[in-house]
């Protein structure tokens, strides 16, 4: 296995989703918990010292052992890495004016070979990511140069002997468009076999449930989400019956939804699942109410209270899982503290924990999304459930702007029904981000037959994105729009006209509040 000494930086778990893609195992441990009994313990093929936001100038910033140097094993030291590694082994890091750089950059190769840089060069410069305040400005014994930019005479250095590695670029960023290339030549090199599978990551994660759990018993807020199924699959197969989940019903699902996420956890999987019928406090407490922001915090509130109500009958629970993800983790540190302005309180289970005493467990929360995917096939869920679009936890409440009635809700949900179902004999469902269908508060007149109508209009929303952080309007053909539209309007009473929303994002949001 190889080991990756996190200094903090922001793409560290990029570094492992590469190898991971590559097949090889890796583990990512902060640079305090690394000392040298843990390296011997640990015994990694491989070392990888990961960027950071220090200074290895100044006093106390965070070293490896030196051990790791005596390992006998290859180490690649990036970003931080590099520097450190320089540091330690005899070369010069400076700061100063005009040695800062960051964003995108052109490497050139020198006319030395490596192993590391085989197949790297496509063209005579290739592009790489830079983000540094600090720059070697001598490197160490043994080392040579492989690869220059123009801010950074040793963008690429080895000690090719010893097989030490030191870059200045993020090889794991996307902007280091061959940056998949690097790494693969790295585990050869080191002697990795590309054997690692999904399989074997469900096996570890089930390992360190167990260990971090014990005999404790564990609740799990499930939503029928795809990140919340895995994670109480996954738990439940770690630690069986120790897991009870709770669902909650607000009475915004869609059509048929409670039924289908209750029978298939409850009845196929085998596993606890309280299903927590709140519809009546939910859809009370919003009533009249038509602020979004207002909506959102009720939903958010009464969320946290009836999970507490529940939680608090289950005997001996310590711990609340949750199925945080990697992306929801750089987000929260990137922006904790920072200027940014609340476009909307995005409505979870945050401070849940503190208030109950629990701690937490997160088994996804080094995987990206297409990762927690691939685990739920391997853990055996339905792929019409590891498939589907986001689903957002304030519901339907948020596709229903202004005030919310029971007949809105009940109209919404018949026509988004139909709606999915359009896409799906299209086969367009496995294109499209995310579709749902949103009602809107006005009523229009229409004429159906000899009568007039005077009913609600509704549009319909589909989005491609990569993770919903901006987002682009799907182009649907104008047969498909118009065969939708004439269904809905057929088959959805109270409903007698049929938009189709053409705004990206931004400058609009994917949910109409
Ligand atoms: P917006 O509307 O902000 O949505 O462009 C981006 C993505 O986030 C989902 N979303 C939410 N998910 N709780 C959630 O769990 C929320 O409060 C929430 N609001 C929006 C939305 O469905 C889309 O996928």
């Amino acid at each position: 296995r190889l080991l990756i000494i996190d200094f903090g930086s922001q793409v560290t778990q990029l570094i492992a989703r590469r190898l991971r893609e590559l097949n090889v195992y890796c583990e990512i441990h902060p640079f305090q918990t690394v000392t040298e009994a843990f390296l011997a313990d640990f015994a990694p093929k491989a070392v990888i010292l990961s960027g950071g936001p220090a200074s290895v100038i100044d006093d106390g910033s965070p070293r490896p052992p030196q051990a790791v140097f005596d390992l006998g094993v290859p180490v690649l030291g990036i970003c931080y890495g590099q520097q450190v590694m320089m540091h330690m082994l005899g070369g010069k890091v400076e700061t100063g004016v005009g040695t800062k750089e960051f964003g995108r950059a052109y490497v050139t190769p020198t006319d030395k070979q490596t192993e590391l840089l085989e197949g790297w060069f496509l063209t005579e410069r290739e592009q790489v990511w830079m983000s540094h305040g600090d720059h070697v400005s001598a490197i160490a014994p043994g080392f040579e140069v492989y690869g220059t930019s123009p801010h950074a005479p040793f963008a690429i250095t080895a000690d090719t002997a010893r097989r030490f590695y030191a870059v200045q670029f993020h090889p794991e960023v996307h902007h280091t468009p061959n940056g998949a290339k690097f790494y693969e030549n790295f585990v050869r090199l080191a002697g990795f076999d590309g054997d690692w599978t999904m399989g074997a990551y469900r096996e570890e994660a089930v390992g360190r449930i167990r260990e971090e759990v014990g005999d404790k018993r564990v609740i799990c807020g499930l939503s029928g989400g795809v990140d919340s199924s895995v994670t109480a699959a996954l738990i439940h197969e770690a630690i069986g019956d120790q897991l009870t989940c709770v669902f909650v019903d607000h009475g915004l699902l869609r059509k048929n939804e409670a039924d289908e996420v209750v029978t298939m956890f409850r009845d196929h999987m085998n596993l606890h699942v309280i299903h927590a019928d709140e519809v009546d406090l939910f859809l009370g407490e919003l009533e009249g109410q038509s602020d979004p922001e207002t909506k959102r915090k009720i939903i958010g509130r009464l969320f946290i209270d009836v999970f507490q109500k529940y939680a608090k009958d289950i005997e001996g629970a310590e711990f609340l899982a949750q199925g945080t993800l990697y992306p929801d983790v750089i987000e929260s540190v990137s922006f904790s503290g920072g200027p940014s302005v609340t476009i909307k309180s995005h409505h979870n289970v945050g401070g849940l924990p503190e208030k109950m005493g629990l701690k937490l467990v997160e088994p996804l929360r080094e995987l990206f999304k297409d990762e927690v995917r691939a685990l739920g096939r391997e853990l055996g869920l339905p792929a019409s459930f590891i498939g589907r679009h986001p689903f957002p936890g304030p519901g339907l409440a948020i596709r229903c702007p202004g005030e919310i009635t029971r007949e809105k809700l009940d109209i919404l949900r018949e026509a988004d029904a139909v709606y999915i179902d359009q896409i799906r004999k299209h086969g367009l469902y496995d294109e499209i981000w995310q579709a749902f269908c949103a009602i809107l508060p006005v009523r229009t007149v229409g004429v159906m037959g000899d009568g007039r109508t005077y009913d609600f209009a509704c549009a319909l929303r589909a989005v491609t994105s990569v993770d919903g952080m901006t987002a682009d309007y799907y182009p649907f053909s104008h047969e498909f729009l118009g065969e939708t539209a004439t269904r809905i309007i057929n088959e959805v009473p109270g409903i007698n006209r049929v938009t189709y929303d053409i705004t990206s994002k931004p400058p609009g949001t994917i949910e109409w509040e």
